[in-house]
């Protein structure tokens, strides 16, 4: 079919593709999974072996849900289909007993749904294990009725969202509860989920679980992780992409698949839009200026706070631009060292550090809205984003402005 072709409903393509590019939530198809084998290995490791639990954390958008929603279908892979897998969003207003109580009642509803594993032997359901436990849920409970369960079926136990706990008592019970799943070789693990720099930062001190945990680092994708996302969707609606804007995509992307998804809807609908099933540069172009407004406000509300100036020679944009370019060290913090590079290649002029340290300094007070993080004593100073989102938002809305090009990043990258 050519693009000319009547037969092309190109409102409906457009439509199909919010279906499958969809930067708002979580990924549930196994076909438009991209990447990530290793991670996934590593966990059905940590699942296959009893006495194994897993963690799973990175950065906000990096895939952590997506992955854990795919899971059941790799485990199917390796043979596991009776697998039941129960998974809560844990909320600030959580303690130990409410989201314990959250996973059985989900377990006894999705056995209720699917029967488990669809074997012919009729389970007999867990309200009785709902009703056993005590007002106060306690770890040892917990273990009794995961053991009884876990005659009847495998079970993998899914806490998302493990950050927003509040109360550290919970986390230690969850610990413990580990610990006595582990040192009882029960036959279910549990995997928690969350942002975090570190499994320290998410789990608090665990060393009494250190050897029965699998640790489990999502980092940002891969360019190849991310193109395959890109042309995995395009495919799926019929649409070619040039190489040009492939590349332009992915450099955006900076690694997070919420970038990705966001850039090649509005891309897709862009080309669509001028009937076209072969997507350009041009219209990532397009995408990247029509998608700057569906950014979370709170991200869009702090980059125009921390650079608006009545003086029209400022500088506070290039300044941002080239912080969210400059190499940060493995804790994502830079210096104002390495932001010189970025920023002469950003304005073709060259800056030393006292000329924009006045800047740097002003993003980490609220009245820039606190973009930047500072740490460190004089001389030793470094900085970092209050939140990984804003960096590539600055990057497409630096290129939307025309203060950045794709050419100028690759600049930035080989002489960095
Ligand atoms: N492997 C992948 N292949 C294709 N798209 C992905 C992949 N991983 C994540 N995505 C997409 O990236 C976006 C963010 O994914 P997801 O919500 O799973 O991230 P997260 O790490 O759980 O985020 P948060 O920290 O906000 O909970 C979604 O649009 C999702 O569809
Ligand atoms: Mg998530």
């Amino acid at each position: 079919m050519t693009a000319s072709s009547p037969a092309i409903n190109f409102h409906q393509l457009a439509f199909e593709a919010g279906k499958i590019f969809t930067p708002g939530s979580p990924l549930n198809e196994r076909e438009l999974f991209a990447g990530r084998s290793d991670q996934v290995a590593q966990i059905i490791g940590a699942i296959s072996q009893k006495g194994y639990h897993a963690v799973l954390y990175g950065d906000r958008g990096v895939g952590k849900t997506s992955l854990s929603n795919v899971l059941i279908e790799f485990l199917e892979d390796v043979g596991q289909h009776t697998m039941v897998m129960p998974r809560v969003n844990c909320d600030a207003s959580d303690d130990f007993s409410s989201l314990w109580r959250k996973v059985l009642r989900d377990v006894s509803l999705s056995k209720t749904q699917q029967g488990v594993g669809f074997t012919a032997k009729p389970i007999e359901l867990n309200e009785d294990v709902l009703d056993l436990l005590p007002e106060q849920v306690a770890p040892d409970d917990v273990r009794r009725a995961i053991s009884h369960l876990s005659d009847q079926f495998s079970m993998v136990i899914i806490f998302d969202e493990f950050d927003r706990l509040k109360n550290p008592i919970t986390t230690v019970m969850m610990a413990d509860t580990i610990k006595s799943l582990s040192d009882h070789a029960v036959d279910a693990t549990i995997m928690l989920i969350g942002v975090a720099d570190s499994v320290d930062a998410l789990v608090g001190e665990h060393q009494s679980i250190e050897r029965a945990l699998v640790q489990v680092k999502l980092p940002r994708m891969s360019q190849a992780e991310v193109e395959q996302i890109i042309t995995k969707g395009t495919a799926k609606l019929g649409l070619t992409i040039k190489h040009d804007a492939l590349k332009e995509i992915s450099a955006l992307s900076q690694g997070l698949p919420y970038v990705t998804h966001l850039i090649s809807l509005h891309a897709c609908r862009a080309a669509l839009n001028r009937q076209s099933l072969d997507l350009t540069l041009t219209d990532v172009q397009t995408g990247v200026r029509n998608s700057l407004s569906q950014w979370q406000q709170s991200v869009i509300t702090t980059y125009h706070t921390a650079t608006h100036s009545h003086q029209p020679e400022h500088l506070f944009r290039e300044v941002l631009a080239a912080c969210a370019l400059a190499v940060p060290d493995a804790t994502g913090y830079f210096t104002a060292a390495s932001v010189r590079h970025p920023l002469r290649v950003i304005t073709g002029k060259t800056y030393d550090i006292p000329n924009f340290a006045r800047h740097l300094n002003e993003f980490t007070k609220t009245e820039r809205g606190a973009i930047l993080q500072r740490t460190g004593e004089t001389r030793k100073i470094r900085y970092r984003f209050s939140s990984p989102l804003i960096k590539p938002y600055i990057i497409m809305r630096s290129v939307a402005d025309g203060l950045l090009t794709r050419k100028k990043m690759e600049v930035i990258e080989r002489e960095g």
